[in-house]
């Protein structure tokens, strides 16, 4: 019999996640039928989505969404042997059940030694949002000045790179001076910290005096206020995330945008991921090709055991991740 470890919401967040919003409980799983598999969880995601999506999907004690690395432990399917490992969307939990479906199977040519954990990270959703969102909704060119936010984090830092495969010149801004020495390892033609600039608008306006054409806005609100200002004409805003309001009580209001996209001609568009879900495998092969060819590097933030989750989760508004924040069991 084995018993599957799940974190629950027990009420909804308000404001900033805290710890007593979690709570652990255990389940008896029952035995296997014909066609299922047992699955154990290798490596699990926290993501930020997880924070505005909880409200949206939700219901108090419901197990938190969300994705993990996962092993074949025992298998009544043989199209699912013992030992095969997949990405899976059970949330947070040690072992669930699965019969096949919504068991998605890593790329066939993964190296041995990469770590698996990647394909929750550069080589998985947030590398697919970064190559699809930045190339189809930013569509860059050559010689294009691009602007990134939360640049060193999972989905930002694979942005920056693409960027620079692409032949732009790019600026990122991060939470602290070790992400900024991250960001300049990684190719960034421009970093900052803007937590300790004295002011954003001349932080923007010195590592590109001639303004952007493009921005990936992982953040929103008050960063976006600004870097608004300093679009060239024609610039094109891929609205990524907005990390900045996710934990607002009360929604923020912020000076009114729609001069600056009018006076610009500006073209801002949200979009989310699964957009391009016919073309992930696309998507995945090049990623995973850059990450073979050392020309996509990557980092994690690595929290060890499931009973840390709640934590790695809450670390994620503390801006505490470099790289993709990655649960290790
Ligand atoms: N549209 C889509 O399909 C899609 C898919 C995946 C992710 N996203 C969005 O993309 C964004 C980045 O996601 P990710 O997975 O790559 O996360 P991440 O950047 O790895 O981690 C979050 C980072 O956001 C920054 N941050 C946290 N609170 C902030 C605040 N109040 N103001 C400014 N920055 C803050 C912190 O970095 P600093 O230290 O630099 O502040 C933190 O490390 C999120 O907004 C997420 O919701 C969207």
């Amino acid at each position: 019999m084995v018993v599957a470890k799940s974190w629950t919401m027990v009420r909804h967040f308000d404001g900033a996640p805290q710890p007593e919003d979690f709570l652990l409980i255990e389940k008896e799983l029952p035995p296997l039928k014909e066609g299922e598999v047992l699955l154990e969880s290798e490596f699990l995601s926290v993501d930020p989505y997880m924070r505005p999506y909880s409200k949206m999907k939700l219901k108090e004690g419901d197990v938190i969404m969300g994705s993990q690395v996962a092993r074949v432990v025992e298998s009544k399917n043989p199209a699912f042997p013992v030992g095969a490992c997949y990405v899976a969307y059970a949330g947070w939990t040690t072992h669930f059940i699965s019969d096949g479906t919504e068991l998605d199977a890593l790329p066939s040519n993964w190296p041995d030694n990469l770590p698996r954990s990647l394909a929750l990270g550069a080589v998985g959703m947030p590398g697919l949002t970064a190559y699809f969102g930045f190339l189809k909704v930013c569509n860059p060119k050559e010689g294009d000045v691009v602007l990134v936010n939360a640049a060193a984090g999972a989905v930002g830092s694979v942005v920056g790179q693409i960027a620079k495969i692409k032949g732009c010149k790019v600026i990122g801004s991060a939470g602290s001076d070790d992400k900024v020495g991250f960001l300049k390892e990684i190719g960034f033609d421009e970093a900052f910290n803007y937590k300790t600039v004295s002011s954003l608008a001349e932080a923007l306006k010195t590592a590109s005096p001639e303004g952007y054409d493009c921005y990936f806005d992982n953040v929103g609100g008050k960063f976006t206020d600004t870097a608004l200002q300093q679009m060239k004409d024609f610039g094109r805003i891929a609205v990524c995330g907005a990390i900045s309001l996710y934990n607002d009580s009360v929604p923020s209001t912020g000076p009114y945008i729609q001069p600056y996209i009018l006076f610009k001609q500006l073209r801002m568009e949200g979009f989310f991921d699964t957009r391009w879900q016919d073309q992930f495998p696309e998507g995945l092969k090049q990623l995973l090709q850059w990450v073979i060819e050392g020309k996509l590097k990557y980092r994690e933030h690595i929290t060890n055991g499931f009973e840390n989750m709640p934590a790695g989760f809450i670390g994620l508004f503390k801006g505490e991740n470099t790289g993709k924040a990655i649960i290790k069991m």
